[in-house]
């Protein structure tokens, strides 16, 4: 892939002179979806899928940006100077909100440069394709100029811009775990203190095989932020009775016991889903670590159903590709993963039953919805690097 971007980086920007070629992952979320604004935890691993960047420093001002994805938008351009989020900059905001957050806490990015990107992640497909994209562009700028950061600042730096450059509330889960990432393991993220530990995902002759629904998110962002402000209005009430910082403190008996503070009945099921699912989290990664992958898989199920019925982030997309999962053979576990409201579904699938399990999802999905979804099986990966 590296000879693939720089010749085609030589093409679009003449010459290789001083560019370098960079990669950040993806990452699929195993368990514990819409935990992270919650202060609950999490379990997402980076993938060997990701963007590659091409990138150079340049002496003027002047940015530069052209994506092998999106070949028809052409170059785009813009100042590193007075960055702010514009609907033509397409997919550029990415990259120019990652600019912008570096030098809004105080690292003196101030040359422009030429990058281009080609990804292998479905674009808008919930494997967080646009975190990855902020993570590299923090990479690429801590080698530019030499700062002293870790992967974890990058993440910070990269949901920061994500939340004030491109106005998506969203938690730390997604640049954590492409930041992080490490070959073959997960993050066991608890997203109050960002306090965290690998476990080593051992499946013994399973896969993990993500489902595209090819739904795109459309009204996704908004719907977010008016979830996420429904559990912060859940919290305010419950606060009222008993002294909690976020809903991850709770567990199922004391939501059970407080619950009647909140007052509106959609409300109660938001906030049930964060504690119960927070809780559920918990119990896999122990799961995985006795190597009960059977229970992990009952509740990556139990998972979906919570986000179906209680938090109601799925749709008919995501709720048929599931629900033909559970019905074959060798699935150990299926859900939707990432944000949902369309994107991709994760399972857990017996390495000889893969391909069958995909002619069949791929056939019931294309029957139900009407076009077509697609599958990936997927490899654990690490974090970014400079190739
Ligand atoms: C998106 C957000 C994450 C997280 C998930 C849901 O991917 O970016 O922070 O909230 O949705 O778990």
């Amino acid at each position: 892939m590296k000879k693939e971007v720089l010749e085609k980086f030589s093409e679009v920007f003449g010459g290789t002179d001083g560019a370098k070629v960079y990669f950040a992952p993806g990452r699929v979320n195993l368990i514990g979806e819409h935990t992270d604004y919650n202060g609950g935890h999490v379990f997402p691993c980076a993938l060997t899928i990701g963007t590659y960047g091409a990138a150079r420093k340049r002496e003027d001002k002047l940015l530069r940006f052209y994506s092998m994805n999106f070949e028809e938008l052409g170059v785009l351009e813009s100042s590193i100077e007075g960055l702010k989020p514009e609907k033509e900059a397409d997919w550029t905001n990415y990259p120019k909100g990652v600019i912008w957050a570096f030098q809004e806490k105080g690292y003196a990015v101030d040359c422009g440069m030429d990058l281009l990107l080609f990804g292998n992640i479905p674009n808008g497909s919930g494997l967080s394709s646009s975190a990855s994209v902020e993570v590299l562009t923090g990479h690429i700028l801590r080698d530019f100029y030499g700062f002293d950061i870790s992967n974890q600042d990058l993440a910070l730096i990269g949901q920061y811009s994500e939340n004030k450059f491109n106005g998506v509330n969203c938690g730390i889960m997604d640049q954590f775990a492409i930041a992080m990432g490490k070959e073959d393991h997960a993050i066991f993220l608890d997203t109050a203190d960002l306090s965290y530990q690998y476990a080593p995902v051992k499946l013994e002759g399973a896969k993990i095989v993500i489902g595209c629904t090819n739904k795109k998110r459309g009204l996704g962002d908004s719907k977010y932020n008016e979830r996420r402000s429904e559990c912060e209005t859940a919290l305010a009430e419950l606060q009222k009775v008993v002294d909690i910082k976020s809903l991850g403190e709770l567990s199922e008996e004391q939501f059970e016991e407080y619950k009647s503070a909140i007052q509106d009945e959609v409300r109660v099921r938001r906030a049930k889903h964060a504690v119960y699912e927070n809780q559920r989290t918990v119990k896999a990664v122990e799961a995985l670590n006795n190597n009960d992958i059977a229970l992990f898989g009952k509740l990556m199920n139990a998972s979906h159903v919570s986000l179906s019925k209680d938090y109601e982030v799925t749709g008919a997309e995501l709720d048929t590709m599931v629900e033909a999962a559970w019905k074959q053979e060798g699935v150990i576990g299926s859900r939707m993963t990432g944000a949902g409201f369309g994107g991709c579904t994760v399972s857990i699938v017996e390495e000889d039953k893969v391909d069958n399990f995909i002619q069949e999802v791929r056939k019931e999905y294309k029957e139900k919805i009407g076009y077509a979804a697609d599958f990936y099986v997927v490899d654990i990966g690490d974090g970014p690097v400079t190739l």
